[in-house]
């Protein structure tokens, strides 16, 4: 059977992660979420005092400290894959507001984008492979053979962006999300490098008004179309 790379782009909480997860499941294909590298990185920055909220990001001394960051991916025994730094698990701190307030910046730095790039493609050298991000369709992958982009309205991706963030226990307001959603939205779509765009030969999946199983349905009939299976 034909393995393929499927790149799965689109704006910030547009649930392509949960999707690509499901999908990586269901086709047994490795899953690599590339969010949560940009995500880890911006934690290295904030711990070594080089980003904060508010004060900005020092750019120039996070370049310089790029070799001493590693960031690699754990499976977890109930299948679930949870991101490391530098060997330790930080799954549940790059999800907080504090890293999302800060990636941004963090992931329009040319140098941060041209590592984090070399090692996602080299991920994706045996194919077999479901990414998401922002520029998996555009520049990590550009020859994919499966693309979509996913897009929703800010009003309906901040949320569901709450709902996780109560279930959580993390207390947020609806209008310090929706705000972050848009604001988030603005830097990934007008940064230099690799600006969040839908590739011209990628899926266009708008799922403001899809269930989770309509988008799967979705998903694995276009799977299915493209890998002759
Ligand atoms: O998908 P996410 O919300 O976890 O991504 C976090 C940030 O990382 C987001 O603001 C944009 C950036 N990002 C990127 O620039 N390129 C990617 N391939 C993935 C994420």
């Amino acid at each position: 059977m034909k393995r393929i790379i499927v790149a799965i782009d689109g704006y910030s909480s547009s649930g392509k992660s949960t999707m690509a997860r499901q999908l990586a499941r269901e086709v047994g294909y490795l899953y690599v979420d590339s969010g949560a590298m940009y995500r880890a990185v911006t934690l290295f920055a904030l711990r070594e005092g080089m980003a904060s909220q508010g004060g900005g990001l020092d750019a120039a001394a996070l370049v310089g400290r790029l070799d001493d960051v590693e960031v690699s991916f754990r499976l977890m025994p109930d299948g679930s894959q949870h991101t490391c730094l530098n060997g330790e698990d930080v799954e549940a701190q790059i999800r907080g507001m504090e890293v999302s307030e800060m990636v941004s910046p963090v992931a329009a730095v040319p140098e941060v984008r041209h590592r984090l790039v070399a090692m996602q493609q080299s991920y994706g050298r045996d194919k077999g492979i479901v990414m998401d991000g922002r520029d998996i369709g555009t520049t990590v992958f550009p020859d994919a053979e499966m693309k979509v982009f996913v897009q929703a309205s800010p009003e309906v991706r901040a949320r569901r962006r709450v709902d996780e963030l109560l279930a959580k226990g993390e207390s947020v307001s609806y209008e310090e999300v929706l705000a972050n959603v848009c604001e988030r939205d603005r830097i990934d779509t007008t940064r230099k490098e690799s600006p969040l765009r839908r590739a011209a030969d990628a899926l266009l999946l708008d799922n403001d008004h899809l269930t989770r199983e309509q988008q799967m349905e979705w998903l694995l009939k276009e799977f299915s179309r493209i890998t002759g299976k």
